[in-house]
């Protein structure tokens, strides 16, 4: 099935070719990225935070999801389009499996979740009912709350090792990639050269990794109220949006356009 070939090509990419991966939460997004050649789109739940203003991930829902994966799915046709399942969508394989095919009825091609050993019985039962499956280790954005905060991961060996079992757990039950997030880089490394999965990082450091994704909000700028420290911007939409809509302001009420200047 295309989408299972799809994942295995990224999966094929280790060793040869970066993975370039983008979250994308729109169809104009998704055409803009697929146009672009980016390999993997991430309609990720980071949605909730820059696209829904909530103040964190936890607040996102599957409907949220499946809302968005439909629309990237539409703009998107060469991408593999990945969803995320947002937190309590898969506390259970049952519910897990359930809702992975929600997403893929959507037009995800694979999804995500979040952890390691304590998925891979998840992982496995989505994989056995023909969804591909990107793992995410390292700083799980759902666990925000219970940590008290952003932290980075993989400071000390033993912490290193323990994000080591994880993947090797993930790999195990079937994953066709693995996302790094805030791992220090010696530890991205570490995991980079003892997995036969590719890992894609964000906020791991540089060359670290067999890929990266980015936040589309933060590399076009977006969303200017928060920059993560890594991000590199690219782009000013947020100015030009506010210039815009400024500009227009002043038109409409200098009697420019169609209003009355009154
Ligand atoms: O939701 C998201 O955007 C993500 C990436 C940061 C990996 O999970
Ligand atoms: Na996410």
């Amino acid at each position: 099935k295309e989408h299972q070939s799809k994942a295995a090509r990224i999966k094929s990419m280790k060793g040869k070719q970066s993975v370039v991966s983008l979250t994308g939460y729109d169809y104009a997004t998704g055409r803009l990225l697929d146009e672009a050649g980016v390999d993997l789109i991430l309609v990720g739940d980071s949605l909730g935070m820059v696209v829904l203003g909530f103040p964190d991930t936890t607040h996102v829902t599957m409907d949220h999801m499946l809302h968005h994966v439909a629309a990237v799915a539409r703009g998107a046709k060469m991408a593999l389009i990945v969803g995320d399942l947002p937190i309590h969508s898969y506390d259970t394989p049952e519910q897990a499996v359930e809702n992975a095919k929600r997403l893929h009825e959507a037009g995800a091609d694979a999804v995500k979740l979040e952890g390691g050993v304590r998925q891979q019985a998840k992982v496995k039962a989505i994989v056995d009912a023909g969804i591909p499956v990107l793992g995410h280790m390292g700083m799980l954005p759902q666990r925000v709350l219970e940590e008290g905060g952003y932290k980075k991961k993989g400071k000390s060996e033993s912490e290193a090792e323990a994000i080591l079992e994880g993947c090797l757990a993930l790999q195990e039950a079937g994953v066709f990639g693995i996302v790094l997030e805030s791992v220090v880089g010696s530890a991205a490394m570490m995991l980079t050269e003892k997995l036969s999965v590719p890992t894609i990082g964000i906020g791991c450091g540089n060359a670290n990794c067999d890929g990266e994704v980015a936040v589309i909000t933060d590399i076009v700028g977006a969303y200017p109220w928060f920059v993560p420290p890594f991000a590199t911007v690219r782009a000013n939409v947020a100015a030009d949006t506010k210039a815009a809509a400024i500009a227009y302001a002043d038109a409409v009420r200098s009697g420019e356009g169609a209003a009355r200047h009154v």
